[in-house]
């Protein structure tokens, strides 16, 4: 079985499908994790990626890859877990520049299909439902208010960066959603056959439960 779990930034789908994975015993596949890595090694190349023929050759090179451990795909570079490295809003918003390039979304749509043939999967992104797993058997999109994002995504990052306000997270992600539902390949957006879930008055464990029922039923 595949459950796809597509929705904006911050809309607690990274937290969401890795508990839902752990509770159901399947494996779970984070796919903005492999934009946001693929984001950093252009950063470390110092890649001109709006230079379409330089993209194409620095892709055939380039040593992405995704390996089970412990119930979670790991996103490595050349061997590494580049984990620790991906979870800040620079990368956030360069994933999301690269994201729109077809050379990378081709890339990267094998590996995460290879990831579904493995077994049972929880895979989260933006266009999980739409174009990478149109066949999976439950699909959900979520939602939540654009301050209500705001401040998860502020208090994930406000250690990193104590000068960062409310207002400037609100107003990045604001940038990144409307970047990200804009473009032409595989944008932000439900699949027709998505249950759209607001999250913004649920609490972690609410929405999983409410994940759960459904997945019961099918
Ligand atoms: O979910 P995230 O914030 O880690 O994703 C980072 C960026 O990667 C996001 O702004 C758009 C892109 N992305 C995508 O285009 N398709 C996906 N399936 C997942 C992420």
């Amino acid at each position: 079985m595949i459950i796809a779990i597509d929705g904006p930034s911050a809309s607690g789908k990274s937290t969401v499908s890795k508990l839902l994975a752990r509770r159901l015993g399947i494996a779970h596949l984070d796919t903005g994790a492999m934009y946001r890595a693929l984001a950093l090694a252009a950063d470390w190349d110092q890649l001109d990626f709006t230079d379409l023929p330089v993209l194409k050759a620095w892709l055939t090179k380039v040593e992405l890859d995704i390996r089970l451990t412990g119930g979670k795909f790991a996103v490595l570079l050349s061997g590494r877990d580049v984990e620790p490295f991906i979870r800040n809003e620079e990368i956030g918003k360069k994933a999301s520049q690269i994201s729109k390039l077809g050379p990378v979304r081709e890339y990267l749509l094998d590996m995460q299909r290879m990831a579904g043939t493995k077994g049972d999967l929880v895979a989260d992104g933006r266009d999980m439902g739409t174009v990478v797993f149109p066949q999976a058997e439950v699909k959900f999109f979520l939602i939540a208010s654009d301050r209500e994002r705001a401040k998860r995504r502020w208090l994930e990052l406000r250690h990193l960066d104590p000068s960062l306000t409310l207002e400037k997270v609100e107003k990045e992600l604001k940038a990144r959603d409307e970047q990200d539902a804009q473009r032409e390949l595989s944008p932000l957006k439900p699949a027709k056959d998505a249950e759209i879930l607001d999250t913004t008055d649920l609490s972690l464990d609410q929405v999983v439960q409410v994940m759960n029922k459904r997945i019961k039923t099918k």
